[in-house]
Parts: structure tokens; C-alpha cells; sequence
């Protein structure tokens, strides 16, 4: 493997629109801190930056709904964030915000590279454009009906209903959010990256010079570059970010996206007058850690304008990690499923060892995870209590009740001191292997392997049994155990810092090198230790039903939030004749095409037992023609036949839809019936 002279680490830049939450924490900011703290521990070269995101619309549009400006909005989630970061231990080495001046210093000129050396392609499109406001509207600033599921809340980009991506376009009745008005479709002119002109590169440089990275980002990137790169534009209209800086340019600033990892540069510049070679000397190693949703703009897009630019180095590495739910749901802001970490630090005070150790042992570093309570407390409980916290104070105890608190000289090693001595360096060597490959969950179990290794010998040599009979034997055990601890303190301090420090100070010991890691001297016989104190705590099963309450609460104002905005009321009532009078049966689907240049239907032969015909049916989104074929349904066979897109559609497939979702499931007999049979 190649040695690098230095290191540069970044970790995405959250959004300034909300607090972080324990997927943030698990997929980049954990791992990332364990990362650099081993780094530094190792000694090298490393500048680790960070800061808040505060450009783009999610922000202009939480500022609107709050009644106050952008700026108030991401002072307030800047300072939050950073605090509660500080608290967790997260150490960058600065955690900056994309409203510096250095930033729109370092955006702007960026921008003008490029722009100057011919880079950028210039297109105009049609937007739409509110002409009451007199401004363009950006995707999430157009509402309107959704084209699938008819929900009359969707967004330009997306309908949260039925989960859609949508253009503005798609939307009916589209309406401006910011006067209510129906918006207008004007031209207006952007800046593009040709993403398609560095394709060639790109995919050398991915798919054949990094193999190495992680299977979820390798595939990924395999996906988008077989798909073909297109253009992306590089400005936006709006009156929130920094100005293009381009004469003519009014009313348009960088896309967020632009400016937002240039972020990574303008932090590093603040940080240290000496910021280029971090940047730009090939024997710097560049790795960003992110979210699996932010994979194509670090490995991708953000290349590509560093390449394009000139003068800047690549990313080594990209460790995306997947995402992290909650209690079996996806974590959601807007919907407030999240354990915020602000409120966890004030719950759980002293405890944010726990929470880091949580968050590492169960990351989602190949596949999404999930976090539970009921898991978060076995951990603490079984793991952290039981095992390090176990140990610790058992050594410390020990060599207090029968040596004074003074470390006792080791006498002649038995073959079995000397194995479980010499398997200290085995699980370095383990520790630092998976660290440096990002397997940081592989690298932490071996971390707590120091704990379970002196756990175990204490329970194998029983000192507490023995020292009546061998005062001399219990020296040498509890001497073996100390320098097991001195090793375990130094082994968890990328995980668990706080932790280490609390040993390291129960010991009275100062902080032994990493390079020292294995060896069994790291505590010299005749030192005086401190006094014991206990790690962890367990945690009751009370404090975790409030946990889970309070995530039931939730759930419950969520449910009912959206029961009430589509459950249909019931219709008037009818008389039994008038259900008498349809003619409901159960069929099978013997053949099922797409209708051509529609998005919805399907045109489907069925068996109805008494004849064989067509039928045009809206499902087309939801299931496919070969999924179909064989299956039963039931099919009201008596309403009057109609032509739809050519086809004459001889009856209707019976179908639900989810009040929530506006998804269509297929009503199906729950076990085999004869074709034709009457549902009454
Ligand atoms: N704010 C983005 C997100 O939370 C991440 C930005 S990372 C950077 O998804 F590269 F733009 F800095
Ligand atoms: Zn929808």
C-alpha cells in the first residue's frame, strides 16, 4: 500500500436546518472521529475539516414557514450542531460554515476558473416564475397535484405521499408556495457542468484505479457512469447563497451543491495558512466520509470540478456508509423519527461513550441497520457494564484491597500469563488493519478484545481464591491485569475517548504511546493508582420505556396526522338490491402488456370462467405484466365496457388503495378458487 506524507479527512457538511440525529452520528461523524483520532494517536499528519452546509432551498423554505430570514435559521442549527458535536467528542480539527467570508471568497473564485477556462456550458430552459413575488421558483417552491396518487400537496421534486420523483412540470394545478399564486413558465439561463466531457476520465479513474473502495460506493458509481453522464447545472435562481459571479448574473447564485463541498477547501484555508499542500500535493491522502446519499457528489461531480479546475488532488478514498433507521423506520426530520443528539446528551449526561460505542459496534457500513432501544440497552448493559467496566474495576479493586493500590512486580510468567500476554500485539495488529480499511465495527470489537481477554483471565486464575495460599501468584496476576488495562485504555481511545481518559486517570497513569500498544510494561511495578471508580452504569428497563414512548407519542401524532388529511369519509348508503345488481367475480390473468406510451395501464387477458376478454386497468405503477400473469383478482364483470387508449376494457379489477401512500394492492381470494366464482 502506498504511504502518504499527510492526511486530509473530511466529513459532509450537515445541513443547517435541523439538529443532528444518530443516523448523521453512525454513518460519517463517528466513524470519521474514530478515524482521525487513530491517525493522530499513530502520529501523523492529519487536519480533519468540517462545518455546516447553509445554502440551498430547505433552508430559505424552514426561514419562510418560521417567519424569520436564513440567516437566523442557520445561526441557530450552527451553533446547536457544533455544540453538540463538542460535547459528543467529535474532534475536528475545525468545524467551519459555508456563510464565511473565506468560503464565498473561495466559491466565487472557483466558479471564476472555471467559468474562465471554458469549463461551463450555458443552456436556457423554461422555469416556472411567480410573477407576483417576481422571482423563479425552485422545485420545492411549486406545489400542486400529484400526477399518481393524486395527492394535492406533492412538491416540484417529490410527492411525499406516494414517494414520486417529480419535475414541476408533472404537477397539476401547480401553485407558487410563496404567494399561492399559479406560477407562469419563463426562460432563464444556467450554468452547466459537463459532466459528459470528463466521463472517460472518471471512469478510468473509479472503476479502474480504485476497485479498492467499498462495494455500496463502487456500484454506485458503476451505475451512474454506465447510465451516461449528463450536464448539471451549477447556479440556481434564488436570493439565498453566494452570487454568481458572472456579470449579468443577477438573482443567481451557486447551486448548493457547488458551493457546499468547495466548503472542505475555504474550512482548511481558515484552519491553516499552510492549507495547499493539503490540497494540492499528491502525497496527501484525501479521504471523505459521507452518507450513501451523497455518493455521487463526491465521487463524481466534486471530482470532476476539482479535475476540471487543475491544480487539486483526488480523493484516496470515499467510505460511504448505508443508513441507519430507527426502531425499523427510516429516520425522518420532517417527521421527527430521530434520537436527536442534543436531547440524548441532555437525557444521557456522562454517557456519550455509550452512545459512541452503540453507534460503531452496530454502523451500517455495508447494509442499512437498525437502532433499538432494547439493543442500545443490552449493549451498555452486557457489553460495556459487564465486560470493559467489569474488568477495569476488578484489576483496580483487586490491586487496591491487596497491594495498597501500589502496582506488585510480576513474578516468573506460567505459559499461561505469557499466551494471554501475547495476544495483546495480535489484536493490535487486527485494530490497526481494520481502521485503516474502514471497517471500524471489526476494528472496535477488537478494541473490546483487551476487555474480554482480561475479563477472562481473571475468571481462569481467580486471584481472589488464590491469595491466601499465594500472595506471590496474585502479585503476578494483578500485574498482568494492570498492563492488560493500560493497554485497553489505549486500545478504545478512537472509540471511547472519554472512557480512556477515565482509566488513564484511575490509574494515575499519563497517556502511553500508540506505538507502545502490546507491550506488557506499559505500568512499572511500585506506581501508586488512583482510585477505582465504576465506568458504566446499567441502565433500567424504565429509562428505556420512556425512550419508547416517547417514539410512540410520535408515531401516534405522525398516524394521525396523515389519517386525517386522506382517509376517505363514507360514501351514502345504498340499498341491497343496488350491490345485487353488480356482478363480481373471481378471474385469472392469462396475459398482461403495458400499453404503450402510457405510464399507468396495463391491458390484461382474463380467464372469467364463463369467457376469455380484455381489460384496461391503472396498475401498471405498482405491479408488472409478468408478476400478473397466473395470479386471481376479482373483477366486477358487468359494468359497461369502454375504450381506453384502442383497447375495449370489458369490466374493472377490483383494487385498495392505501390511504397514506395512494398505493393499489390487487384484491386476490386468499386461497385458490374455480374461475368464475360469484363474491357475494
Ligand atoms: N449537506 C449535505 C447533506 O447533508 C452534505 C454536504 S457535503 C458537502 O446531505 F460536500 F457538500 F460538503
Ligand atoms: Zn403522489
Amino acid at each position: 500500500m502506498k504511504e502518504f506524507k499527510r492526511y486530509l479527512v473530511t466529513s459532509a457538511l450537515p445541513y443547517a436546518n435541523g439538529p443532528v440525529h444518530i443516523g448523521h452520528l453512525a454513518g460519517v461523524y463517528i466513524p470519521s472521529d474514530i478515524y482521525v483520532r487513530y491517525l493522530r494517536l499513530r502520529g501523523k499528519d492529519v487536519v480533519w475539516v468540517c462545518g455546516s452546509d447553509e445554502h440551498g432551498v430547505p433552508i430559505t423554505i424552514k426561514a419562510r414557514t418560521e417567519g424569520v430570514t436564513p440567516q437566523d435559521i442557520v445561526d441557530k442549527y450552527n451553533a446547536m450542531i457544533k455544540d453538540s458535536f463538542a460535547k459528543l467528542g467529535i474532534s475536528f480539527d475545525i468545524y467551519s460554515r459555508t456563510t464565511s467570508p473565506v468560503h464565498a471568497e473561495t466559491a466565487s473564485a472557483f466558479f471564476r476558473t472555471l467559468y474562465d477556462k471554458g469549463e461551463f456550458t450555458e443552456q436556457t430552459t423554461m422555469q416556472y416564475y411567480d410573477e407576483e413575488a417576481k422571482t423563479f421558483l425552485a422545485d420545492r417552491y411549486v406545489m400542486g397535484t400529484c400526477p399518481h396518487c393524486q395527492n394535492e400537496r406533492a412538491y416540484g421534486d417529490q410527492c411525499e405521499k406516494c414517494g414520486s420523483t417529480l419535475n414541476p412540470t408533472n404537477l397539476i394545478n401547480p401553485r407558487s408556495t410563496i404567494t399561492g399564486s399559479a406560477p407562469v413558465m419563463r426562460e432563464t439561463t444556467h450554468w452547466y457542468l459537463p459532466l459528459d466531457r470528463h466521463e472517460a476520465f472518471l471512469r478510468e479513474w473509479i472503476l479502474e484505479g480504485h476497485k479498492e473502495w467499498k462495494a455500496n460506493v463502487y456500484g454506485q458509481c458503476k451505475s451512474w457512469l454506465d447510465l451516461g453522464l449528463q450536464p448539471r447545472a451549477v447556479s440556481r435562481d434564488l436570493d439565498w447563497g453566494i452570487p454568481v459571479p458572472v456579470e449579468g448574473a443577477e438573482g443567481k447564485v451557486l447551486y448548493v451543491w457547488f458551493d457546499a463541498p468547495i466548503g472542505y477547501i475555504s474550512a482548511t484555508k481558515e484552519l491553516t495558512p499552510d492549507w495547499e499542500k493539503y490540497w494540492k500535493d499528491p502525497e496527501t491522502k484525501m479521504v471523505h466520509f459521507i452518507g450513501k446519499d451523497n455518493i455521487v457528489f463526491h465521487c463524481i461531480v466534486f471530482p470532476a470540478m476539482l479535475w476540471a479546475h487543475g491544480d487539486f488532488i483526488l480523493p484516496e478514498n470515499v467510505p460511504a456508509n448505508e443508513f441507519l433507521n430507527l426502531e425499523s423506520d427510516k429516520i425522518s426530520t420532517s417527521r421527527n423519527w430521530a434520537v436527536w443528539l442534543h436531547e440524548y446528551l441532555e437525557e444521557f449526561p456522562g454517557k456519550q461513550d455509550v452512545l459512541r460505542y452503540v453507534l460503531c459496534a452496530n454502523a451500517p457500513e455495508t447494509k442499512d441497520n437498525d437502532f433499538t432501544w432494547r439493543d442500545f440497552q443490552a449493549r451498555n448493559n452486557n457489553e460495556l457494564v459487564a465486560v470493559l467496566g467489569n474488568f477495569v474495576n476488578r484489576a483496580l479493586v483487586l490491586t487496591g484491597k491487596y497491594f495498597d493500590g501500589v502496582v506488585p512486580a510480576a513474578g516468573q510468567l506460567t505459559d499461561h500469563d505469557r499466551d494471554v500476554l501475547a495476544e495483546m500485539p495480535q489484536l493490535r495488529r487486527s485494530l490497526e488493519e481494520n481502521i485503516e480499511n474502514y471497517r471500524f465495527r471489526e476494528a472496535l470489537k477488537d478494541a473490546m478484545s483487551f476487555a474480554r481477554l482480561g475479563n477472562k483471565y481473571l475468571a481462569d486464575t481467580e486471584p481472589w481464591k488464590v491469595y491466601k495460599e499465594n500472595p506471590a501468584r496474585v502479585a503476578t496476576i494483578l500485574n498482568v491485569s494492570l498492563q492488560i488495562t493500560a493497554n485497553l485504555a489505549v486500545a478504545i481511545e478512537p472509540f471511547m475517548p472519554f472512557t480512556a481518559e477515565k482509566i488513564l486517570a484511575m490509574l494515575a497513569l499519563s497517556k502511553p504511546a500508540w506505538e507502545r500498544l502490546g507491550e506488557q510494561d506499559l505500568i512499572t511495578a511500585g506506581h501508586k493508582i488512583g482510585t477505582a471508580e465504576l465506568l458504566f452504569e446499567k441502565i433500567e428497563d424504565s429509562v428505556i420505556e420512556l425512550q419508547l414512548q416517547k417514539l410512540a407519542d410520535t408515531r401516534k401524532v405522525n398516524t394521525e396526522n396523515s389519517k386525517d388529511a386522506v382517509v376517505e369519509p363514507q360514501k351514502g348508503s345504498i340499498a341491497f338490491d343496488d350491490f345485487g345488481r353488480m356482478d363480481i367475480r373471481v378471474a385469472t390473468v392469462m396475459a398482461a402488456e403495458k400499453i404503450a406510451k402510457t405510464k399507468k395501464l396495463l391491458k390484461l387477458k382474463i380467464d372469467t370462467g364463463f369467457d376469455k376478454r380484455e381489460i384496461v386497468s391503472g396498475i401498471a405503477e405498482y405491479y408488472s405484466p409478468e408478476e400478473l400473469i397466473g395470479r386471481q383478482v376479482l373483477v366486477l364483470v358487468n359494468l359497461e365496457p369502454r375504450e381506453l387508449k384502442g383497447v375495449l376494457s370489458q369490466g374493472m379489477i377490483l383494487m385498495a388503495q392505501d390511504p397514506a401512500t395512494g398505493r393499489l394492492a390487487l384484491m386476490s381470494p386468499d386461497s385458490k378458487i374455480g374461475p368464475g366464482a360469484v363474491v357475494k
